[in-house]
């Protein structure tokens, strides 16, 4: 059985105190027993990262924390960069790769978010797989078959157990930051046809693990019918994971 799994994608939102009070807020609102069902990160800035594990360490949260991107590079003369090795010192449990605002703001292609999620893997930090498709072509009907190749492409060259370790996250570019959500039943199409993929590729058994997250405008208010979807395994959230009210809640509908 898959564990669902509502992450906060902070973005570059939240200094190191801020990030402070916030994971207390969520900490002190989600009783421990929930975490048993579901597993629950928050993906800040790099700069709160120290903070947030000396507070999970120090209280011994259930909490998990993680990064948004890592180079693919172990380590070297990579100016501004943060390596896997770094993140998985700093106990990460996962780190978004290929974000689109990755793709699109830092031009990271295909094979670029291909490296990342093997380094990732290599430190044994989870990543988690974000891909999915430009309104242009969700309008032109061809957003299964992107999402499907995005998926191929990022996953190149990993084994069946490693391709089990990875997190999909389907996120429509459209519909991050916009307030307009994919309907549960978009959602859930790509969701499957991305499973149906993976079972192609690397067997039933693989496709059945992995879990496959829905990102876009995800809130309280939504959460629950995205989640009901047989193939949506949890959430990627952004805006909503800001305010520890509407977080938790969110979390609480999971
Ligand atoms: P929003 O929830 O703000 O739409 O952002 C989604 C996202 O990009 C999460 O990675």
């Amino acid at each position: 059985q898959r564990q669902p799994l509502i992450a906060g994608n902070w973005k570059m939102n939240l200094n190191h105190l801020e990030a402070i009070a916030l994971v207390q807020k969520i900490a002190f609102a989600l009783p421990e027993k929930y975490f048993a069902k579901v597993e629950v990160a928050v993906l800040p800035p790099f700069v709160d990262i120290r903070s947030i594990q000396t507070l999970v360490d120090g209280d011994k949260l259930l909490l998990k924390y993680g990064a948004q991107d890592l180079s693919p590079h172990d380590s070297g003369a990579y100016t501004g960069d943060v390596s896997g090795p770094m993140l998985a010192k700093l106990g990460c449990s996962y780190v978004t790769v290929g974000h689109s605002e990755r793709r699109e703001y830092h031009h990271e292609d295909d094979d670029l978010v291909n490296r990342k999620v093997k380094a990732a893997l290599k430190h044994g930090v989870t990543p988690i797989f974000c891909l999915g498709e430009q309104l242009d072509v969700r309008e032109a009907g061809n957003h299964v078959q992107h999402c499907t190749d995005q998926l191929v492409a990022g996953l190149k060259g990993l084994s069946a157990d490693q391709v089990k370790d990875v997190v999909i996250a389907y996120e429509p570019v459209w519909a991050i930051g916009t307030g307009k959500v994919a309907s549960s039943a978009d959602a859930q199409e790509v969701c499957a046809a991305l499973r149906a993929k993976l079972a192609e590729l690397h067997g039933e058994d693989v496709a059945s693990a992995v879990r496959v997250l829905y990102g876009g405008s995800v809130k309280s208010g939504n959460i629950g019918e995205l989640v009901a979807q047989k193939d949506i395994d949890g959430a990627l959230v952004g805006g909503a994971s800001l305010d520890a009210d509407e977080f938790t809640k969110l979390c609480a509908l999971a």
